[in-house]
């Protein structure tokens, strides 16, 4: 029987997301809930460090059935705005909480999405995930970055968290982002991650990225 991938978030779409990705490579997926008073998310300065410290904590709340080949995914992402520096970056759920999405569109009022000099995208942004898997005592690492832009008005429906304001660039044959305001064989027409299905999302996600270099590391299931 194939390990079961014990999944520490109370997020339902970013169940849905990795679970989508996972049963593909072979791999089943169970939700690890932990009450979240018993869980901290320390205020690092590298999504690593945090990823590092929720499987740490997560070893202390393995439920009975965890088996002994099972693994423990934890997973830290956030959004990174070039014209902000990077801002919020590991701050992203602290300013999603507070300012929300239409905090951010305002933060970027005055930016367009194109230079008229340079013809760079000023709203430029990126989705950064690390991935962290506990394997038999060893933790595994995985990245993945999902460029775009944040849009100017909120398009809902879907998913979660920054999804409504953000579209990513788009992708060539092989899924690669292309550069800002290319046309390429995958792309969302202009959608944010909201107006767009779970599949549609994953092919762009940040998540499988990260997901997909860190099981690009194990034999598969
Ligand atoms: P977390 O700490 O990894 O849960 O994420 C930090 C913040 O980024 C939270 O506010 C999430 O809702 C948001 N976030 C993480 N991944 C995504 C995504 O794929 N889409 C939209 N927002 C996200």
């Amino acid at each position: 029987m194939s390990p079961t991938v014990w999944f520490l978030t109370g997020n339902e779409g970013k169940l849905a997301e990795a679970s989508i990705h996972l049963s593909n490579l072979g791999y089943r997926v169970k939700q690890l809930m932990v009450d979240e008073e018993e869980l901290y998310e320390p205020q690092a300065e590298s999504l690593e460090v945090v990823a590092r410290s929720k499987i740490n904590q997560a070893l202390n709340h393995l439920p009975e059935q965890f088996g002994n080949n099972d693994m423990i995914l934890v997973e830290d992402a956030g959004l990174f705005i070039k014209a902000l520096d990077g801002f919020p970056g590991v701050y992203s759920s602290f300013v999603h909480s507070t300012i929300g999405n239409l905090g951010v569109i305002r933060l970027l009022n005055h930016l367009s999405t194109e230079d008229p000099v340079s013809s760079a995208n000023l709203r430029a942004a990126e989705f950064r995930a690390v991935a962290a898997l506990w394997c038999n005592g060893e933790i595994i690492i995985g990245e993945g970055i999902c460029p775009g832009h944040i849009g100017d008005e909120l398009m809902e429906g879907n998913g979660f968290g920054f999804d409504p304001i953000f579209i990513p660039y788009d992708l060539d044959e092989h899924k690669n982002p292309l550069p800002a305001g290319t046309y390429g064989d995958y792309s969302t027409h202009g959608k944010t991650f909201g107006a767009i299905d779970s599949v549609a999302k994953n092919k762009f996600s940040h998540r499988v990225r990260a997901l997909e270099n860190l099981f690009s590391q194990l034999p598969s299931a």
